[in-house]
């Protein structure tokens, strides 16, 4: 059989679904693929949000659930032929604080969804992985390829790459059809107020402070929400099985151009920068080099520019979802925790 054959679904199961990429996913999965039955398993921890399927939430199924558990693992995927595995920890100074959530949804979550796949017999199981599995880049001016070691440094990054090694034991052992992508950081609508593009964002609404770690020239390959959805898409569809494809928007960004691009956007002062206290082990640079995605038809639409102006514009229009997602415990807790002595 050509391994690249574009594969057709039906029922698709997407994990973590109610969060940022995979609500993100869901918007463009319904327009991409109206005919889709589309179940969502979401726990709905601190990241997790019904708000962001609001619209959409009369055409897909909702179940709330946990991937790490079997019962809810086989309830979500009976009579599905693809599962999507968003569900996760995602932040890494949290697991800088406390890595056992970490591991507990990040790996054993993926092993118990692999388990459920292989006995539902779904037909592709795509892991959706992260460029943070090769490590720091820093020093070096190389984009990480495909076929890199693995070099995770956070706990967040370690728990990421061994899921990432049960996904490909099972395609494997026991002949699951699996993919996996690894994207680049990513920003637009939905992303939880905790990461470095919304949290400026919103502070900066607030006239507050944008803590910056160390001197801010730490740089990410920042990609928009839906060009990742719609790279996710074509590796679900055309990826060969067992291979891992990265996404990235071919962008260096560092922290204080970050800043420095919100400020002015929004039309606030530069006194609004604050340098603090560094991130522990902090990762200064990522980059992957996406040709292989971009081979099998993979176009990005979002410049770093117009992502940007766009998810600020968002942010703007949205006042309550992020005032709503602020004003909770888990977020002020974090401020507190996190930033308090920064
Ligand atoms: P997020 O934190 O915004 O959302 C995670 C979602 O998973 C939430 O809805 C949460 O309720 C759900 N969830 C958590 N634990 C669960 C469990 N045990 N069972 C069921 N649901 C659970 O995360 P995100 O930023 O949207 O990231 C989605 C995926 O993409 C993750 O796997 C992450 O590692 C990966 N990723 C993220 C980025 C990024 O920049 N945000 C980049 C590359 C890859
Ligand atoms: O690269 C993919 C990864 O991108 C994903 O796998 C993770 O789930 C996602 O959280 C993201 O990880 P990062 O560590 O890159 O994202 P974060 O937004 O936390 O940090 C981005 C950069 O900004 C990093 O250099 C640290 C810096 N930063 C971050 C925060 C939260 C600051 O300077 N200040 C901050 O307050």
């Amino acid at each position: 059989m050509d391994k690249t054959v574009q594969k057709q679904f039906k029922r698709v199961v997407v994990t973590g679904g109610a969060g940022f990429i995979g609500a993100n996913y869901v918007h463009y999965a319904l327009s991409a693929h109206p005919d889709w039955q589309i179940v969502v398993l979401d726990k709905l921890t601190y990241a997790g949000n019904l708000e962001n399927l609001e619209a959409v939430l009369h055409r897909i199924e909702f179940i709330q659930g946990d991937i790490a558990n079997p019962a809810d693992a086989r309830k979500a995927l009976q009579g599905a032929d693809a599962v999507l595995n968003f569900a996760a920890e995602s932040h890494v100074d949290r697991s800088l604080l406390d890595a056992r959530a970490f591991v507990r949804t990040n790996i054993e979550g993926t092993l118990v969804l692999l388990e459920a796949a292989r006995q539902a017999g779904v037909r592709r199981f795509l892991q959706v992985s992260t460029d943070e599995v090769y490590g720091d880049l820093s020093g070096t001016d190389r984009h990480s390829l495909e076929t890199d070691p693995f070099r995770p440094r956070s706990p967040y990054a370690a728990s990421k790459a061994g899921a990432e090694h049960l996904v490909l034991a099972y395609g494997i052992s026991h002949g699951l059809d699996v993919v996996i992508t690894r994207g680049s950081n990513t920003y637009g609508p939905y992303q939880y107020p905790e990461k470095i593009i919304p949290l400026f964002i919103t502070n900066a609404l607030e006239d507050k402070p944008l803590p910056i770690y160390g001197d801010g020239s730490a740089v990410r390959d920042y990609m928009h929400a839906l060009d990742h959805a719609a790279g996710i898409d074509l590796v679900l569809h055309r990826g060969a099985a067992g291979e891992a494809y990265n996404l990235g928007a071919r962008e260096q960004v560092s922290g204080v151009q970050v800043a420095e691009a919100i400020l002015a956007a929004l039309g606030k002062p530069a006194t609004l920068k604050k340098f603090v206290a560094d991130r522990p082990g902090h990762d200064y640079r990522y980059s992957v080099d996406p040709s292989k995605a971009e081979a099998l038809g993979w176009v990005r639409r979002y410049s770093f520019s117009r992502g940007l102006a766009e998810t600020i514009e968002w942010y703007v229009q949205n006042p309550s979802w992020w005032q709503r997602v602020r004003a909770k415990k888990e977020h002020q807790s974090l401020m507190q925790t996190w930033y308090g002595q920064r």
